[in-house]
This record gives structure tokens, C-alpha cells and sequence, in this order.
């Protein structure tokens, strides 16, 4: 009998609940589901929705101060385990507090085209263990907690393109894409990614960036991708972008003043692409170059000063390398270099 009365009691709950459950389809077809979100007048303006299986996603954009999205945090939450925090086009959110998003924990976090100016160190405190992503572009972003980095164990993707940020200290074992492009770096130095060892995908265009140093981008077993567009470099040291082979790479340059290049500047590229259109590159050195072509990369030289004496003597002789040029490469008188005769180079007596 003793153990008998908490097993009928059970079973009453269970038929019970079905019988509750049952009954809230009949009358709430036509609602969603509020578990396992929390009541949806307790956390207006923001909107939860969950999925099939019960991953459930926040959507704050309408908050209309930081001390809305607090109230909305300090609501009941009988679940405090999020899919996704969205907070896009608000004009009024200016800091993320570390009360803001109370004690809920998010697989990713988009902040985006709002104006978010600062974020306090321990706003995303819940999240250490589960962001993925962070993606908080185009806002007005001087400051971010780079010191806390480290302690997002799960961390992929850190975005935060479109704001005013100078280069922070990385550090962090599992970050694989960094997107600071079109924020207020004026440099990198040489040990910028020695502590992001996994890094895959930096992306830096859109900033003042003048000097790469030797080494920069080297030595990341994962790196394949590099954006440098539109900066203020000029020159490319040796040893400055060294992608891993295994995989084909992108190194983007295109848009800034590099007028020279020294040997093996960029390598490892195989079967990948190098974009250096649009700069100021008067001779293509057979030394830099030739290396890049052989492991098959596409390489676009369009929009540069070309003089075309006997430099380029080497790359029109040999029309296996001058196919993986690509289209509209030109001289700085505008004849393309497809256009161009070898038999010229020999009559003037190149090399
Ligand atoms: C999370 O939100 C972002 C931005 O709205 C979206 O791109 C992404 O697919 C969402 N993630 C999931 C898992 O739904
Ligand atoms: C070429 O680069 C300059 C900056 O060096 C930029 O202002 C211009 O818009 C670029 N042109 C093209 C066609 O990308």
C-alpha cells in the first residue's frame, strides 16, 4: 500500500495532464504553444517562438531602452536554454549590460544594423559555454569585452564588421571566422592571430591598414582566407600571407596601393584565387608570381599600372599561366596583356 499510493497518484497526474493536454489542442489549435517559452505578456515587446524540438529563439528588436530588455530578462523563464538572441534595425539600444539578458544562454547572438555602442564584460556571462556565433555588425561598437574571449569555449564566429573598432588581443582556441572588416584598424602586427590558433577566415577589408608584417598570416593550419581590401597597404614582406595547402585558398588585396612585392609574399594558395587588382603594381616579378600560377591559382591583375617591358616576358610566353590571369588585365596604355604578341619579347631581346 505504500508503495502502491504514490504510483496511483502518478497515474492520476499523467491522465490528468493528457486530459489537459487533449483539451488544449481542442481549444488552442490555432495558438502556439507556450512552453517551453515563457508567457508571452510577460516579455512583450520582444517575441519567443520554439521550434519542433523545442529550440527556441528571442527576438528583441523593438526593444525601446536598456532598461526594457532588463524587465523583459527578469520575466519568469521556466527554460533559460536559447537557439538564437535577434535584436536588428533598433535605434535604441546603446549598451548591452551584464543584467541585460538576465541568466539566458544563446547558440548565437545577432545584434545587427542598430546602434549598439558598448557591451559590458560579463553581458554575455551565460553564454561562455554555448555561443557559437556573435554577430553584432554595423553598429556603433568602440568597445567590445576581447578580454573575455578566451572563455567562449564554443566560440565560430566572431562578426562585428560595421563598427569602430581598432585591432583587439585575440584569444581563443575554438574561433574559426573573424570578420573586423570596415572598422577603424590602422595596423596588425605580427603575433595579432598567435593565440586564435584554429583561425579559418579573417576578413580586415574596409580599414587603414598600411604594413603587414612578416609572419602575420602564417602559420594557422586552418587559414584559407584572407581579406585585405581596400586598405592602405603598399608593400607585401615576405612571409606575409602563408595559407594552408590543403585546401583552396583566397587572399583578397585588391583596392589598396601596393606598388611592390617581395618573394614568396603569399604563398600556398594552390588551386585558389589573388585578387591585387586595383593597385599600383608596375612590373609583374616573375620570382613573386610565377609560383602563385604554378600551384593553379586564379590570379586577377586588372586595374594596375603595368609598364609590360621584358618583366612580363616570362607570364605571355607561357599561355598555360597567362589562362589562370584573369580577364581584362591590361597594360597601363590599356592594350591587354591576352592581346599582347611574345614573339615582341623576343624581337626586343628579353630574357
Ligand atoms: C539565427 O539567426 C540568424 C540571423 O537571423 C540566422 O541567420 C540563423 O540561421 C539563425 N540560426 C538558426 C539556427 O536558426
Ligand atoms: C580602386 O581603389 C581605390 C582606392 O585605392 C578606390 O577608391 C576605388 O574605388 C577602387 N576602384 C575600383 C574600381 O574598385
Amino acid at each position: 500500500m505504500k508503495k502502491f499510493a504514490p504510483v496511483g497518484f502518478l497515474l492520476l497526474l499523467i491522465t490528468f495532464c493528457h486530459g489537459r493536454f487533449l483539451n488544449s489542442l481542442h481549444t488552442e489549435a490555432s495558438h502556439w504553444r507556450k512552453l517551453p517559452c515563457p508567457n508571452p505578456e510577460d516579455i512583450l515587446p520582444c517575441t519567443c517562438t520554439a521550434d519542433q524540438d523545442n529550440r527556441m529563439d528571442l527576438d528583441c528588436s523593438l526593444v525601446a531602452s536598456e532598461e526594457e530588455l532588463e524587465r523583459v530578462f527578469s520575466a519568469t523563464f521556466p527554460f533559460s536554454t536559447f537557439r538564437n538572441f535577434t535584436l536588428v534595425d533598433n535605434a535604441y539600444l546603446k549598451t548591452l549590460t551584464d543584467q541585460s539578458l538576465g541568466i539566458a544562454s544563446f547558440t548565437g547572438v545577432y545584434i545587427m544594423n542598430s546602434v549598439l555602442e558598448g557591451v559590458e564584460s560579463n553581458a554575455l556571462l551565460n553564454s561562455f559555454g554555448t555561443a557559437q556565433v556573435i554577430n553584432m555588425q554595423n553598429n556603433l561598437l568602440s568597445s567590445f569585452p576581447f578580454e573575455t574571449l578566451s572563455s567562449f569555449s564554443s566560440l565560430v564566429e566572431l562578426d562585428l564588421s560595421d563598427n569602430k573598432l581598432a585591432f583587439p588581443a585575440l584569444g581563443s582556441e575554438s574561433l574559426l571566422i573573424l570578420d573586423l572588416s570596415n572598422n577603424l584598424v590602422d595596423s596588425v602586427s605580427a603575433t595579432a592571430f598567435s593565440d586564435t590558433p584554429e583561425i579559418s577566415e579573417i576578413n580586415l577589408g574596409g580599414n587603414q591598414i598600411s604594413h603587414i608584417p612578416t609572419g602575420t598570416f602564417a602559420g594557422h593550419h586552418n587559414l584559407y582566407h584572407v581579406n585585405l581590401e581596400s586598405n592602405a597597404l603598399t608593400y607585401l614582406p615576405e612571409g606575409a600571407i602563408q595559407l594552408t595547402s590543403s585546401s583552396s585558398g583566397t587572399v583578397i588585396l585588391r583596392s589598396n596601393q601596393i606598388a611592390d612585392v617581395a618573394v614568396n609574399c603569399i604563398t600556398d594558395v594552390s588551386g585558389g584565387n589573388v585578387d591585387v587588382s586595383n593597385n599600383s603594381l608596375k612590373a609583374l616579378k616573375e620570382d613573386v608570381f610565377r609560383p602563385i600560377l604554378d600551384e593553379e591559382a586564379a590570379l586577377d591583375i586588372k586595374n594596375n599600372p603595368l609598364t609590360c617591358g621584358c618583366d612580363i616576358a616570362w607570364l605571355i610566353r607561357d599561355s598555360s599561366l597567362l589562362k589562370l590571369v584573369a580577364e581584362g588585365a591590361a597594360c597601363f596604355d590599356g592594350e591587354l596583356l591576352a592581346d599582347l604578341d611574345p614573339g615582341m619579347f623576343d624581337d626586343l631581346g628579353c630574357p
